[in-house]
């Protein structure tokens, strides 16, 4: 991949914040011997170099009733070093899908000779791993793992950290177009090749979403969400920074990978509101601004690359409520954060009354937080799924990582 190095970077406290960056092209062939200089300001990521970086990335898919035929277009755009984990939220009757999906991996994985691991969200055995290994917060008031995106990644990441990978990166399961899959995996590791801390992460801003308009394509490219989200999170650095800013442009990323240091340092929210989540959190804890909490304290600077792709995305398209949940649960993430300055509450508050989120002289609703993943007690984690065949397939992997290494 040719990629040019962030031009500008917008810094807080020990976060940078790089601005976006355009891909030159998706292959740009293999290193030939040549060593890239970490100087020049358009950098040749070789082949060899993403592919190694894949090896020690897992892909987690975060799954709830998809259609079957787009699933397989996904697991075929992931790139074959990299370990699927797919988190599954699918119901279970009247017709069992997770039974459904359960069959598509098997067969995907038979003819590509993989391993993957598959995990139901509701999975009794998996819900008591995580009262033993006490994290309740994921636990609903019935004792169950509570329902959500959010909650299915942070099941994922668990996961690819006991199976010992280095990075771990998202893909939504409804893409229709596998190739753009494939691109946003590629850019997630030459992200990560570029960086030089191991606390990175790298977020996807798409090139456009087709749309049909007047019986044409029109290839949009802010939807009105993504730009008020933005919008809130530059609003509230400037506040600090004393510079108005529009660094931020992927706030609502879907697509995004992080270093397993950075996902295990990292605390969480529940549902749509994690991704804009990701930056609040590290405005908090790296920022300066409060103390951070003892067991976030790293020596390295926080690295936030955000990537251009190239193709267009296409997924299953939401229903307006759908949207504007997304909308508001982002908006009171940034409502709710400990360094949300009074004045842009009050805006923030006025917006929500205007687009119907609230009634006047209310507040947003605070979203559910979780803790960082490194308060888990591993060992007794391991110890309660070792007996499922997702258990195993990650010490298997963490054991061959160990032979490799
Ligand atoms: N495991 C699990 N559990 N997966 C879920 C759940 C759940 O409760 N709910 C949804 N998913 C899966 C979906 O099946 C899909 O693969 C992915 O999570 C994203 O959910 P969508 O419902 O398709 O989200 P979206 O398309 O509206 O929004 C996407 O793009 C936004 C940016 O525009 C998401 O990635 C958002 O998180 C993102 O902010
Ligand atoms: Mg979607």
């Amino acid at each position: 991949m040719r990629i040019e190095l962030p031009k500008a970077v917008e810094r807080f406290g020990s976060v940078r914040f790089g601005e976006l960056q355009r891909v030159f092209e998706l292959d740009s062939g293999l290193a030939n011997g040549a060593n890239a200089s970490r100087e020049q300001p358009i950098r040749q990521v070789p082949y060899e170099e993403l592919s190694e970086i894949h090896k020690r990335t897992a892909i987690v898919v975060p799954i709830k009733g998809e259609r079957l035929k787009l699933v397989e277009g996904v697991l075929c755009g992931i790139p074959h070093p990299c370990l699927i984990i797919m988190v599954s939220n699918s119901p279970t009757r009247p017709v069992d899908r997770f039974h459904l999906e359960a069959d598509v991996l098997r067969d995907f994985c038979t003819f590509t000779g993989k391993h993957a691991l598959l995990v139901h969200q509701k999975d009794p055995i998996l819900t008591t791993a995580f009262e033993q290994a006490g994290y309740k917060e994921i636990l609903n008031r019935q004792g169950r793992i509570r329902d959500g995106k959010a909650e299915g990644m942070l099941i994922g990441t668990l996961l690819a950290s006991l199976a010992g990978k280095d990075y771990v990166g998202f893909v939504d399961a409804d893409n229709y177009f596998p190739g753009a899959v494939e691109e946003y995996i590629r850019e997630y590791a030459a992200g990560f090749a570029i960086s030089r801390s191991d606390y990175s992460m790298v977020r996807i801003a798409w090139h456009s979403k087709p749309k049909i308009v007047e019986s044409k394509l029109f290839f949009r490219k802010w939807g009105r969400t993504s730009s008020r989200t933005n919008e809130f999170l530059n609003r509230l650095i400037s506040h600090y920074t004393g510079f108005d800013t529009e660094v931020i442009k992927t706030g609502n990323a879907g697509e995004h990978a992080l270093t397993m240091e950075l996902a295990n340092t990292i605390g969480y929210s529940a549902g749509y509101s994690i991704e804009p989540n990701h930056l609040i959190d590290l405005l908090e804890r790296f920022g300066g601004v409060i103390e951070p909490p003892a067991k976030s304290r790293i020596k390295d600077q926080v690295e936030v690359y955000q990537i251009e792709s190239r193709n267009p995305h296409l997924h299953e398209a939401g229903d307006q409520e759908h949207i504007r949940e997304m909308s508001y649960q982002a908006l009171s993430v940034v409502y709710h954060s400990r360094i949300c300055p009074p004045k842009l509450k009050t805006e923030l508050r006025r917006e929500a009354v205007t687009r119907g989120f609230i009634e006047k002289g209310t507040e947003p609703t605070k979203p559910h937080y979780f803790p960082s993943l490194n308060g888990i007690d591993r060992d007794r984690f391991r110890a309660s799924i070792e007996s499922t065949p997702y258990g195993r397939m990650a010490e298997e992997e963490a054991e061959s990582r160990h032979r490799v290494s």
